[in-house]
Protein backbone atom coordinates (compact mmCIF):
# COMPACT_ATOMS: atom_id res chain seq x y z
CA UNK A 1 0.00 0.00 0.00
CA UNK A 2 1.25 3.35 -1.07
CA UNK A 3 2.22 5.85 2.07
CA UNK A 4 3.05 9.36 1.63
CA UNK A 5 6.28 10.60 3.49
CA UNK A 6 4.20 11.95 6.55
CA UNK A 7 2.31 8.57 6.77
CA UNK A 8 5.96 6.75 6.42
CA UNK A 9 6.99 8.39 9.71
CA UNK A 10 3.88 7.82 11.73
CA UNK A 11 4.70 4.29 10.84
CA UNK A 12 8.36 4.62 11.93
CA UNK A 13 7.46 5.77 15.36
CA UNK A 14 8.36 9.47 15.05
CA UNK A 15 4.85 10.87 15.85
CA UNK A 16 5.08 8.31 19.20
CA UNK A 17 4.17 5.11 20.30
CA UNK A 18 0.42 5.17 20.15
CA UNK A 19 0.28 6.46 16.72
CA UNK A 20 2.64 4.04 15.44
CA UNK A 21 0.47 1.12 16.98
CA UNK A 22 -3.11 2.61 15.17
CA UNK A 23 -0.88 3.13 11.46
CA UNK A 24 0.42 -0.44 12.04
CA UNK A 25 -3.38 -1.64 12.36
CA UNK A 26 -4.39 0.22 9.22
CA UNK A 27 -1.49 -1.12 7.46
CA UNK A 28 -1.99 -4.21 7.85
CA UNK A 29 -5.55 -3.90 6.74
CA UNK A 30 -4.55 -2.29 3.83
CA UNK A 31 -2.10 -4.97 2.92
CA UNK A 32 -4.35 -7.72 3.88
CA UNK A 33 -7.13 -6.37 1.80
CA UNK A 34 -5.53 -4.98 -0.85
CA UNK A 35 -5.82 -1.25 -0.65
CA UNK A 36 -3.88 0.98 -2.53
CA UNK A 37 -3.72 3.66 0.50
CA UNK A 38 -4.98 5.61 3.51
CA UNK A 39 -8.24 7.83 2.57
CA UNK A 40 -9.59 10.36 5.27
CA UNK A 41 -12.12 10.00 7.32
CA UNK A 42 -14.78 12.58 8.40
CA UNK A 43 -15.80 10.70 11.33
CA UNK A 44 -15.09 7.40 13.22
CA UNK A 45 -17.46 5.86 16.10
CA UNK A 46 -15.72 3.63 18.12
CA UNK A 47 -17.53 0.04 19.32
CA UNK A 48 -15.40 -2.14 22.64
CA UNK A 49 -17.11 0.48 25.22
CA UNK A 50 -19.19 -1.89 27.41
CA UNK A 51 -17.29 -3.46 30.19
CA UNK A 52 -18.94 -5.87 29.90
CA UNK A 53 -17.81 -6.84 26.89
CA UNK A 54 -14.19 -5.72 26.63
CA UNK A 55 -13.34 -6.40 30.65
CA UNK A 56 -9.94 -5.75 32.22
CA UNK A 57 -7.89 -6.80 29.07
CA UNK A 58 -9.52 -4.01 27.05
CA UNK A 59 -9.89 -1.64 29.74
CA UNK A 60 -5.90 -1.99 29.82
CA UNK A 61 -5.37 -1.59 26.34
CA UNK A 62 -7.21 1.85 25.68
CA UNK A 63 -5.75 3.19 29.00
CA UNK A 64 -1.85 2.44 27.69
CA UNK A 65 -3.16 5.02 24.71
CA UNK A 66 -1.77 8.50 24.58
CA UNK A 67 -3.27 10.80 21.86
CA UNK A 68 -5.48 12.51 20.48
CA UNK A 69 -8.29 11.72 17.39
CA UNK A 70 -7.44 13.89 14.39
CA UNK A 71 -11.99 13.56 13.70
CA UNK A 72 -14.93 13.50 15.30
CA UNK A 73 -14.89 10.58 17.44
CA UNK A 74 -17.42 9.23 19.57
CA UNK A 75 -18.12 5.89 21.51
CA UNK A 76 -20.66 2.54 21.41
CA UNK A 77 -23.30 1.98 23.92
CA UNK A 78 -21.48 1.51 27.02
CA UNK A 79 -23.23 -1.49 30.00
CA UNK A 80 -25.35 1.23 31.86
CA UNK A 81 -26.63 4.38 31.87
CA UNK A 82 -23.66 6.40 33.25
CA UNK A 83 -25.93 8.68 35.05
CA UNK A 84 -28.68 6.16 36.52
CA UNK A 85 -27.34 3.12 36.80
CA UNK A 86 -28.36 2.36 40.05
CA UNK A 87 -31.96 2.27 38.76
CA UNK A 88 -30.96 -0.76 36.61
CA UNK A 89 -29.17 -2.80 39.30
CA UNK A 90 -25.41 -2.19 37.92
CA UNK A 91 -23.20 -3.70 40.53
CA UNK A 92 -20.37 -0.40 41.67
CA UNK A 93 -17.29 -2.82 41.24
CA UNK A 94 -18.60 -3.05 37.41
CA UNK A 95 -20.05 1.10 37.26
CA UNK A 96 -16.83 1.99 38.53
CA UNK A 97 -15.11 -0.17 35.92
CA UNK A 98 -17.24 1.24 33.32
CA UNK A 99 -16.73 5.23 34.05
CA UNK A 100 -12.96 4.24 34.22
CA UNK A 101 -13.19 2.78 30.23
CA UNK A 102 -15.00 6.49 29.57
CA UNK A 103 -12.81 8.53 30.76
CA UNK A 104 -9.90 6.17 29.15
CA UNK A 105 -11.78 6.95 25.88
CA UNK A 106 -12.46 10.69 26.72
CA UNK A 107 -8.29 11.25 27.32
CA UNK A 108 -8.03 10.64 24.14
CA UNK A 109 -10.30 13.62 22.54
CA UNK A 110 -13.22 11.09 21.57
CA UNK A 111 -16.73 12.62 22.85
CA UNK A 112 -18.51 10.33 25.62
CA UNK A 113 -21.41 10.24 23.98
CA UNK A 114 -22.40 6.20 23.96
CA UNK A 115 -24.76 5.22 21.04
CA UNK A 116 -25.84 3.15 18.22
CA UNK A 117 -27.13 5.99 16.09
CA UNK A 118 -24.46 8.99 15.55
CA UNK A 119 -26.33 9.73 12.91
CA UNK A 120 -29.19 12.19 15.12
CA UNK A 121 -26.15 13.47 16.91
CA UNK A 122 -25.61 17.57 16.00
CA UNK A 123 -21.95 17.69 14.27
CA UNK A 124 -22.00 14.22 13.40
CA UNK A 125 -24.32 13.98 10.42
CA UNK A 126 -22.74 12.37 7.36
CA UNK A 127 -23.81 12.39 3.67
CA UNK A 128 -24.06 11.28 0.57
CA UNK A 129 -20.33 10.21 -0.31
CA UNK A 130 -18.63 10.76 3.29
CA UNK A 131 -15.79 7.93 3.90
CA UNK A 132 -16.47 7.19 7.42
CA UNK A 133 -14.80 4.76 9.94
CA UNK A 134 -17.93 3.26 11.93
CA UNK A 135 -17.85 0.13 14.19
CA UNK A 136 -21.42 -0.58 15.54
CA UNK A 137 -22.83 -2.66 12.43
CA UNK A 138 -26.40 -1.52 12.83
CA UNK A 139 -24.07 1.91 12.20
CA UNK A 140 -22.41 0.84 9.52
CA UNK A 141 -25.79 -0.46 7.32
CA UNK A 142 -27.28 2.80 8.41
CA UNK A 143 -24.06 5.01 7.07
CA UNK A 144 -23.66 2.60 3.93
CA UNK A 145 -27.38 2.20 3.27
CA UNK A 146 -29.83 5.04 4.43
CA UNK A 147 -27.39 7.77 3.89
CA UNK A 148 -25.44 6.10 0.98
CA UNK A 149 -21.87 7.07 3.04
CA UNK A 150 -19.11 4.66 2.63
CA UNK A 151 -17.25 2.66 5.64
CA UNK A 152 -16.28 -0.81 6.55
CA UNK A 153 -17.73 -2.62 9.30
CA UNK A 154 -14.41 -1.57 11.58
CA UNK A 155 -13.85 -3.28 14.83
CA UNK A 156 -13.42 -1.06 18.09
CA UNK A 157 -9.15 -1.19 17.75
CA UNK A 158 -9.48 -0.14 13.56
CA UNK A 159 -11.75 2.47 14.42
CA UNK A 160 -9.71 4.05 17.05
CA UNK A 161 -6.76 3.48 14.88
CA UNK A 162 -8.75 5.55 12.29
CA UNK A 163 -9.71 8.03 14.69
CA UNK A 164 -6.38 8.62 15.79
CA UNK A 165 -4.52 9.17 12.21
CA UNK A 166 -7.57 10.51 10.54
CA UNK A 167 -7.77 8.14 7.79
CA UNK A 168 -8.65 4.17 6.98
CA UNK A 169 -7.08 2.21 4.49
CA UNK A 170 -9.06 2.01 1.10
CA UNK A 171 -10.65 -0.91 0.17
CA UNK A 172 -13.85 -2.61 0.59
CA UNK A 173 -17.14 -0.54 0.79
CA UNK A 174 -15.32 2.56 0.27
CA UNK A 175 -14.91 1.08 -3.76
CA UNK A 176 -17.67 1.60 -6.49
CA UNK A 177 -17.11 -2.33 -7.20
CA UNK A 178 -18.16 -3.14 -3.94
CA UNK A 179 -21.17 -1.55 -3.24
CA UNK A 180 -22.66 -3.21 -6.48
CA UNK A 181 -25.66 -5.55 -5.19
CA UNK A 182 -25.08 -9.21 -6.03
CA UNK A 183 -28.59 -10.92 -4.69
CA UNK A 184 -31.96 -9.50 -4.99
CA UNK A 185 -34.66 -9.97 -2.32
CA UNK A 186 -38.55 -9.24 -3.40
CA UNK A 187 -40.91 -8.76 -0.89
CA UNK A 188 -44.37 -8.42 -2.01
CA UNK A 189 -46.45 -8.19 1.25
CA UNK A 190 -46.97 -4.50 3.30
CA UNK A 191 -45.06 -4.42 5.96
CA UNK A 192 -45.24 -2.35 8.56
CA UNK A 193 -42.97 -1.44 12.64
CA UNK A 194 -41.37 -5.17 13.61
CA UNK A 195 -42.01 -6.44 10.50
CA UNK A 196 -39.14 -4.80 9.18
CA UNK A 197 -36.82 -6.36 11.42
CA UNK A 198 -38.34 -9.78 11.13
CA UNK A 199 -38.30 -9.18 7.54
CA UNK A 200 -34.39 -8.40 8.23
CA UNK A 201 -33.82 -11.55 10.76
CA UNK A 202 -34.48 -13.55 7.88
CA UNK A 203 -33.03 -11.95 5.09
CA UNK A 204 -29.79 -12.07 6.82
CA UNK A 205 -29.50 -15.79 7.15
CA UNK A 206 -29.52 -15.98 3.64
CA UNK A 207 -27.81 -13.07 2.22
CA UNK A 208 -24.81 -14.00 5.07
CA UNK A 209 -22.47 -11.05 3.51
CA UNK A 210 -23.12 -10.14 0.55
CA UNK A 211 -24.84 -6.81 -0.72
CA UNK A 212 -28.53 -7.06 -1.36
CA UNK A 213 -31.13 -4.88 -3.45
CA UNK A 214 -34.72 -5.17 -2.14
CA UNK A 215 -38.03 -4.93 -4.04
CA UNK A 216 -40.55 -4.00 -1.67
CA UNK A 217 -43.98 -3.52 -2.03
CA UNK A 218 -44.18 -0.92 0.96
CA UNK A 219 -42.39 2.25 1.38
CA UNK A 220 -39.86 1.81 4.41
CA UNK A 221 -39.39 4.55 6.80
CA UNK A 222 -35.79 5.68 7.57
CA UNK A 223 -36.62 4.32 11.03
CA UNK A 224 -37.99 0.96 9.06
CA UNK A 225 -34.48 0.82 7.67
CA UNK A 226 -32.40 1.19 10.67
CA UNK A 227 -34.29 -1.87 11.59
CA UNK A 228 -33.79 -3.84 8.66
CA UNK A 229 -30.33 -2.94 8.27
CA UNK A 230 -29.78 -3.62 11.90
CA UNK A 231 -31.38 -7.23 11.79
CA UNK A 232 -29.32 -8.03 8.56
CA UNK A 233 -26.21 -7.24 10.30
CA UNK A 234 -26.87 -9.43 13.17
CA UNK A 235 -28.42 -12.38 11.96
CA UNK A 236 -26.05 -12.43 8.49
CA UNK A 237 -23.03 -9.76 8.06
CA UNK A 238 -24.78 -7.74 5.62
CA UNK A 239 -22.90 -3.90 5.66
CA UNK A 240 -24.54 -2.33 2.67
CA UNK A 241 -27.91 -2.88 1.37
CA UNK A 242 -29.87 -1.07 -1.41
CA UNK A 243 -33.82 -0.81 -1.49
CA UNK A 244 -35.18 -0.07 -5.31
CA UNK A 245 -36.19 3.43 -5.79
CA UNK A 246 -35.58 4.48 -2.31
CA UNK A 247 -32.06 4.47 -1.10
CA UNK A 248 -29.83 6.96 -2.51
CA UNK A 249 -27.56 4.81 -4.24
CA UNK A 250 -30.06 2.94 -5.92
CA UNK A 251 -31.81 5.89 -7.13
CA UNK A 252 -28.29 7.90 -7.90
CA UNK A 253 -26.94 4.42 -9.74
CA UNK A 254 -29.96 2.21 -10.75
CA UNK A 255 -28.18 -0.79 -10.46
CA UNK A 256 -28.98 -3.92 -12.96
CA UNK A 257 -31.45 -6.62 -11.04
CA UNK A 258 -29.16 -9.42 -10.05
CA UNK A 259 -29.16 -13.16 -11.16
CA UNK A 260 -29.60 -14.32 -8.07
CA UNK A 261 -33.56 -14.14 -6.22
CA UNK A 262 -34.71 -14.34 -3.10
CA UNK A 263 -38.07 -14.15 -2.41
CA UNK A 264 -39.70 -13.53 1.27
CA UNK A 265 -43.61 -14.14 1.65
CA UNK A 266 -45.95 -12.91 4.99
CA UNK A 267 -46.34 -16.75 6.08
CA UNK A 268 -42.08 -16.74 7.08
CA UNK A 269 -42.34 -12.74 8.58
CA UNK A 270 -44.87 -14.24 10.38
CA UNK A 271 -43.29 -17.68 11.56
CA UNK A 272 -40.64 -15.49 13.16
CA UNK A 273 -42.67 -13.62 15.43
CA UNK A 274 -43.93 -17.56 16.48
CA UNK A 275 -40.22 -18.57 17.72
CA UNK A 276 -39.16 -17.98 20.91
CA UNK A 277 -35.46 -18.06 20.72
CA UNK A 278 -33.38 -19.17 23.17
CA UNK A 279 -36.42 -20.74 25.36
CA UNK A 280 -39.34 -22.48 25.25
CA UNK A 281 -42.84 -21.34 23.88
CA UNK A 282 -44.29 -21.41 27.73
CA UNK A 283 -41.95 -18.83 28.67
CA UNK A 284 -43.34 -15.74 29.90
CA UNK A 285 -42.09 -12.19 29.14
CA UNK A 286 -40.61 -10.43 32.21
CA UNK A 287 -39.18 -7.61 30.33
CA UNK A 288 -39.79 -6.01 27.30
CA UNK A 289 -37.01 -4.02 25.63
CA UNK A 290 -37.02 -1.66 22.79
CA UNK A 291 -34.63 1.40 21.04
CA UNK A 292 -32.28 -1.62 19.12
CA UNK A 293 -30.96 0.83 16.89
CA UNK A 294 -31.41 3.15 19.83
CA UNK A 295 -34.79 4.91 19.50
CA UNK A 296 -34.90 8.39 16.77
CA UNK A 297 -36.97 11.53 18.39
CA UNK A 298 -39.81 10.12 16.33
CA UNK A 299 -40.13 6.37 17.80
CA UNK A 300 -39.99 8.59 21.12
CA UNK A 301 -43.47 9.91 19.83
CA UNK A 302 -44.60 6.76 19.05
CA UNK A 303 -44.23 5.30 22.15
CA UNK A 304 -45.03 8.38 24.19
CA UNK A 305 -48.68 7.99 22.40
CA UNK A 306 -48.57 4.45 23.11
CA UNK A 307 -48.12 4.18 26.67
CA UNK A 308 -50.88 7.13 27.29
CA UNK A 309 -53.11 6.11 30.22
CA UNK A 310 -51.18 2.68 30.71
CA UNK A 311 -49.09 1.45 33.46
CA UNK A 312 -45.96 -0.86 33.64
CA UNK A 313 -46.35 -3.82 35.72
CA UNK A 314 -43.36 -5.42 34.82
CA UNK A 315 -39.81 -3.88 33.20
CA UNK A 316 -40.09 -1.63 30.11
CA UNK A 317 -36.56 0.17 28.96
CA UNK A 318 -36.74 2.19 25.78
CA UNK A 319 -33.03 2.92 24.98
CA UNK A 320 -31.92 5.79 22.81
CA UNK A 321 -29.00 8.29 22.92
CA UNK A 322 -28.65 11.10 25.66
CA UNK A 323 -29.09 13.63 23.16
CA UNK A 324 -32.22 12.65 21.70
CA UNK A 325 -33.38 12.02 24.88
CA UNK A 326 -32.22 15.53 26.06
CA UNK A 327 -33.76 17.10 22.74
CA UNK A 328 -37.30 15.34 24.07
CA UNK A 329 -37.41 15.73 27.39
CA UNK A 330 -41.39 15.97 27.53
CA UNK A 331 -41.68 12.72 25.30
CA UNK A 332 -39.05 10.82 27.91
CA UNK A 333 -41.64 12.86 31.03
CA UNK A 334 -44.59 10.88 29.12
CA UNK A 335 -43.08 7.49 28.62
CA UNK A 336 -41.46 7.25 32.09
CA UNK A 337 -44.92 8.56 33.88
CA UNK A 338 -45.76 4.83 33.14
CA UNK A 339 -42.93 3.62 34.71
CA UNK A 340 -40.88 2.57 31.77
CA UNK A 341 -37.66 3.90 32.06
CA UNK A 342 -36.15 5.57 28.95
CA UNK A 343 -32.24 4.72 29.19
CA UNK A 344 -29.34 6.44 27.69
CA UNK A 345 -25.89 5.47 26.94
CA UNK A 346 -26.69 1.76 26.71
CA UNK A 347 -28.75 -1.25 25.60
CA UNK A 348 -30.47 -4.13 26.18
CA UNK A 349 -27.63 -6.35 24.53
CA UNK A 350 -24.47 -4.74 26.07
CA UNK A 351 -25.98 -4.38 29.83
CA UNK A 352 -25.37 -7.19 32.23
CA UNK A 353 -28.54 -5.60 33.81
CA UNK A 354 -31.05 -8.05 31.68
CA UNK A 355 -29.28 -11.06 32.15
CA UNK A 356 -31.21 -13.08 34.83
CA UNK A 357 -34.67 -12.30 33.17
CA UNK A 358 -36.12 -15.27 31.60
CA UNK A 359 -37.80 -13.94 28.55
CA UNK A 360 -37.47 -10.32 26.59
CA UNK A 361 -39.86 -9.50 24.02
CA UNK A 362 -38.18 -6.34 21.63
CA UNK A 363 -39.54 -5.28 18.66
CA UNK A 364 -36.59 -5.63 17.26
CA UNK A 365 -34.67 -7.96 14.68
CA UNK A 366 -31.03 -7.26 16.05
CA UNK A 367 -32.72 -7.70 19.58
CA UNK A 368 -34.12 -11.15 18.90
CA UNK A 369 -30.85 -12.52 17.18
CA UNK A 370 -28.59 -11.36 20.22
CA UNK A 371 -30.28 -11.14 23.66
CA UNK A 372 -30.25 -14.92 24.09
CA UNK A 373 -26.43 -15.67 23.41
CA UNK A 374 -25.38 -12.30 24.67
CA UNK A 375 -27.54 -12.24 27.87
CA UNK A 376 -28.83 -15.89 28.01
CA UNK A 377 -32.47 -14.65 28.11
CA UNK A 378 -35.05 -15.92 25.47
CA UNK A 379 -36.44 -13.64 23.20
CA UNK A 380 -39.11 -13.22 21.08
CA UNK A 381 -40.45 -10.50 18.99
CA UNK A 382 -43.66 -8.50 19.04
CA UNK A 383 -44.89 -4.91 17.54
CA UNK A 384 -44.36 -2.23 19.48
CA UNK A 385 -47.92 -2.28 20.76
CA UNK A 386 -47.72 -5.83 21.49
CA UNK A 387 -44.28 -5.11 23.57
CA UNK A 388 -45.86 -2.50 25.78
CA UNK A 389 -49.11 -4.48 26.18
CA UNK A 390 -46.95 -7.93 27.64
CA UNK A 391 -45.23 -6.15 30.70
CA UNK A 392 -48.71 -3.61 30.94
CA UNK A 393 -51.69 -3.06 32.63
CA UNK A 394 -53.77 -0.39 32.12
CA UNK A 395 -53.89 2.75 34.53
FE1 LIG B 1 -27.63 -0.53 19.33
FE2 LIG B 1 -27.45 -2.26 21.26
FE3 LIG B 1 -29.07 -2.72 19.28
S1 LIG B 1 -25.79 -1.22 20.30
S2 LIG B 1 -28.15 -1.73 17.55
S3 LIG B 1 -29.24 -1.05 20.74
S4 LIG B 1 -27.75 -4.21 20.23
Amino acid sequence: MYLTKEEERTLNGEDGETLQKAMEILVALGDIYGADSLIPVKSAQIAGVSYKTIGGAGLEWISDLDGKVKVPSILNPAGMDMQRWRDMGIEPDFAEKQVEVIKAYESLGIRSMCTCTPYYLEGFSATYGDHLAWSESSAVSYANSVIGARTNREGGPSALSAALVGKTANYGYHLDENRVPTVSVTVECELTGSDYGALGYLAGKEVGNRVPIFYMASTPSSDNLKALGAAMAASGAVALYHVEDITPEAQKVGFANPEERIVIERSQIDEVYEEVIGGTDDLECDIAAVGCPHCSADELEDIARLLEGKGIEKELWVCTSREVAEKNAELVKRIEQSGAKVLCDTCMVVSPATEGHNCMMVNSGKALAYVPGMCKVAAKIGSLEECINKVGGDN
